[in-house]
């Protein structure tokens, strides 16, 4: 996330920085919940922490993530950066977390959905995650979505076929957990990363490749996958968008667009969106 190729998590950390500032006065002198989806580390939430803090907003920040391990060192983190700082984390799924918060919801919610996540969805599962997340909300809620946008190819494949090999390391990890945690026999040098933009679909797509013909054990499952060589197994969709898609999700969905908040470069838009319920939608 540090590397400069892999420019999102800058250029949403610059949109954060840039409208701190508009965001926090989306609530001012009325108490509110900032729920935090697939929260990760928080480091770009912390510039949104940092300002609400500073301008003593009552909120209760909700960071909700299916990492057990993220959601406890990002509260002790929290702890220590924001001591006034009410927080209540929630290890689950998107929607388990989501449905046990709005049981006891009475103040109106914030939801951030950053980092490009709602990208990792085929373009018809993100109408029915946003449609899904509509239906926990009230009106009035917020969400603020990030999404990468369609951009120079080149920037693209760059972000994802970094020169230090980040970014493969990544996509291996996924052997060397099936190794570690299944019980798999995956030989590391017989597989290569592979990412590339596909323009019919408009998303980056990431690939292991199989080098050789080879059989893989998982002892988990008890059972032998054999590959041809040049076989691949498909990890990862990062679609792209454009505006025009963007409006369309938010009209689709029952949402209505507050603002469009654009880097400097305009590769990123955090897209801050409003829950309208009105009879018949
Ligand atoms: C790419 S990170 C983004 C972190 C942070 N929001 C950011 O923008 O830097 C995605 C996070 O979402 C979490 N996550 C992925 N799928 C999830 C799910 N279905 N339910 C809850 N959390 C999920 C992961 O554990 C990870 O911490």
């Amino acid at each position: 996330m540090e590397l400069e190729e892999y420019y999102p998590t800058a250029c949403e950390r610059w949109i954060l920085t840039h409208h701190a500032r508009d965001i926090a006065d989306l609530f001012v002198g009325e108490p509110f919940n900032l729920i935090d989806l697939g929260s990760g580390d928080g480091s770009k939430t912390n510039v949104l922490l940092s300002e609400l803090t500073a301008r003593k907003h009552d909120f209760t920040y909700i960071p909700i993530d299916i990492s057990e391990a993220a959601v406890q060192d990002q509260t002790k983190q929290l702890r220590a950066d924001f001591p006034e700082l009410e927080v209540r984390g929630i290890v689950a799924e998107y929607f388990n977390g989501l449905m046990w918060h709005s049981q006891f919801a009475n103040k109106r919610n914030l939801v951030l959905f950053l980092g490009s996540n709602v990208g990792n969805f085929r373009r018809s599962e993100a109408r029915t995650f946003m449609r899904t997340m509509w239906n926990f909300l009230q009106p009035g809620d917020l969400v603020l979505t990030g999404f990468d946008l369609k951009k120079n190819i080149d920037v693209m494949m760059g972000a994802y076929n970094d020169s230090l090999g980040i970014t493969k390391q990544f996509n291996m990890n996924l052997l060397h957990r099936i190794n570690k945690e299944l019980g798999g026999n995956f030989d590391i040098s017989k597989w290569r990363h592979y990412a590339t933009y596909d323009l019919f679909s408009g998303a980056m797509e990431s690939y292991l490749v199989s080098r050789v013909a080879q059989d893989v054990e998982v002892h988990a499952i008890n059972q032998v996958f054999h590959f041809d060589p040049f076989e691949p197994i498909h990890t990862e969709y990062s679609y792209k968008f454009l505006e025009s898609d963007i409006i369309s999700l938010a009209e689709d969905t029952g949402f209505v667009i507050e603002q469009q908040y654009y880097d400097d470069r305009r590769y990123f838009l955090d897209s801050l969106w409003r829950v309208e319920k009105r009879i018949g939608l």
